[in-house]
């Protein structure tokens, strides 16, 4: 079974309760949130007060991808909004175990994500500290950018370090996914495809999720 995990950056401020209920009862059980510092990356999104606020609201699992530099200072924050998963950058963190772990004993799932120019191999020493990897396909920052190919083969690394450690982590990947391009990125191994613009910036949101539901789940 493979997960789209729509994007919460896309979403429109007016609208964000319909459109997360209509997610919802489409059948989405991950949401997206993208943290921006305006440090880390160019831009600046949302912190853990927004979360908090919208986590009475939803059963979804909430999939917090922090964008941001010395993430540590806000772990605590995150656990207490409810995110079940904090993702953090490994170009972001000066002592990565440390942090995973934690993310782990705040209660939540720790995931590590990767830029596009960072190698797979990097992540050699904690592949056993995590819950899921995060390949990143556009370079973080903006919803809206165009996939980033050389991810597929990123990708395909994850998957074969995970066979051959025989872990169970997620593989997520994130940036440029489209309902023509999802089935492929599933198929090089990604379980949970973000996707932004393809579900929240359009006018159907739940359409736009069951397509591409359907477009990575199909066998
Ligand atoms: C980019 C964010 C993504 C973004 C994806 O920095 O991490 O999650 O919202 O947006 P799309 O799917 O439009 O590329
Ligand atoms: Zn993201």
């Amino acid at each position: 079974m493979k997960y789209i995990a729509p994007s919460f950056l896309s979403a429109d401020i007016w609208q964000v309760a319909q459109q997360v209920s209509a997610l919802e009862a489409a059948g989405c059980t991950y949401l997206h949130l993208d943290v921006m510092d305006g440090a880390f990356v160019p831009n600046i999104s949302f912190g853990p007060g927004w979360i908090k606020g919208l986590r009475p609201h939803s059963r979804m699992t909430f999939d917090a991808h922090l964008m941001v530099e010395e993430p540590d200072r806000y772990l605590a924050d995150f656990a207490a909004a409810g995110c079940q998963i904090c993702t953090v950058h490994y170009e972001a963190c000066k002592h990565l175990d440390r942090t995973l772990g934690h993310i782990r004993e705040l209660g939540m799932a720790p995931g590590v994500a990767l830029n596009p120019a960072t190698a797979v191999s990097l992540l050699e020493n904690v592949l056993d500290k995590v819950d899921l990897v995060l390949v990143m396909s556009v370079n973080p920052g903006f919803g809206g950018q165009k996939f980033i190919p050389q991810a597929l083969r990123k990708l395909e690394q994850v998957r074969d370090a995970r066979a051959a450690l025989g872990k169970d982590f997620l593989i997520e990947v994130d940036g440029g996914v489209t309902a023509e391009n999802a089935a492929e990125i599933a198929a090089a191994g990604a379980d949970l495809l973000v996707a932004g613009s393809a579900v929240l910036a359009k006018a159907d949101v739940a359409a736009a999720y069951r397509q591409l539901d359907a477009a990575v789940n199909r066998e």
